[in-house]
């Protein structure tokens, strides 16, 4: 599915990162990878990544809100291929202080939460733009359903709400070069980033309730198909769109294990 195709992954931090199972995944389907990692994460991520046939692939470190690092970043690439046909940008980060009441939060905070969570996305929109070849490009984005107000997410619900909206202007303004911007919706999975949240397990257990498809909060991969997909050509018509991948409780009204799915049970 992604043979020839060479892209961009940041965002691998752990085994359980989103970004390992989607550079494991990408690997597999014929794609070569450079993984960017936040500076301190270099060491896991290299080691997350060591057992990967044919060869793991380099990673460099990147804070992706540095100028510098993004501008040192596309001088890596350039060298190294000269192009670059996708990217995955698996990055969040709210200082603590930014998941409790929403009303609460000293704006330096939100800023950084934003910084590192939206603008990021803008900053790898602007990348793959400028490296793609004629043929075009593919940036994904990782998104929590930011269409209701959750219980515990705060203000990266804020965050993840501007993230859809930024995805459909770099649709906009990505689209005349051949390069898609898309997210995908995540449902709730057992990640450092998971694990910052305070009382995440609420949302797990609203999954375990509500999903129509059995949902494993242990399991990335099937976000990591997905993600490989919309980085694929098998995405070619594909823009600015937000694929949920989270057993289906985007389309649900009612939690299913609390109310009676059809009439006759109330009978
Ligand atoms: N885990 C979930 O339930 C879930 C659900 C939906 C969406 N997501 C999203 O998936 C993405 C990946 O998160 P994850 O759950 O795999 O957790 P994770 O902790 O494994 O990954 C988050 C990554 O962000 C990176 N990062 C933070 N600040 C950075 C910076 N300044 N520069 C570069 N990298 C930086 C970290 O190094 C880490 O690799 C995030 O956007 C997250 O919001 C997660």
């Amino acid at each position: 599915m992604l043979r020839g195709k060479r892209l961009l992954v940041s965002g691998v931090a752990t085994r359980e990162s989103i970004a390992s199972a989607v550079v494991e995944r990408a690997i597999r389907e014929g794609a070569e990878v450079l993984v960017a990692a936040y500076p301190k994460d270099v060491p896991a991520a290299e080691e997350v990544l060591s057992g990967l046939e044919p060869a793991p692939p380099a990673v460099v470190a990147v804070d992706a809100t540095n100028e510098g690092d993004l501008i040192m970043l596309e001088g890596e690439l350039r060298r190294r291929w000269g192009r670059l046909d996708g990217a995955l940008h698996a990055i969040a980060f709210a200082p603590r202080a930014a998941l409790g009441s929403v009303m609460d939060v000293p704006p330096a905070d939100i800023e950084v939460a934003v910084r590192t969570s939206v603008w990021t996305y803008a900053a790898f929109g602007r990348l793959v733009s400028r490296l793609a070849p004629p043929s075009g490009g593919s940036l994904v984005g990782l998104d929590f359903d930011s269409a209701r107000a959750w219980p515990v997410y705060n203000w990266m619900g804020p965050c993840k709400a501007a993230l859809r909206a930024l995805n459909g202007y770099l649709a906009r303004d990505l689209g005349a070069a051949g390069v898609r911007a898309n997210l995908v919706a995540a449902g709730p999975l057992r990640t450092r980033a998971a694990s910052g949240i305070p009382d995440f397990e609420v949302l797990v257990d609203r999954w375990d309730r509500q999903a129509p498809l059995a949902w494993d909060p242990t399991d990335p991969s099937a976000v990591a198909d997905a993600v490989c997909f919309l980085l694929s050509d098998l995405a070619r018509a594909i823009t600015g769109e937000v694929l949920h991948v989270d057993g289906g409780v985007h389309a649900m009204a009612t939690c299913l294990r609390d109310a009676p799915v059809d009439a006759s049970e109330t009978t």
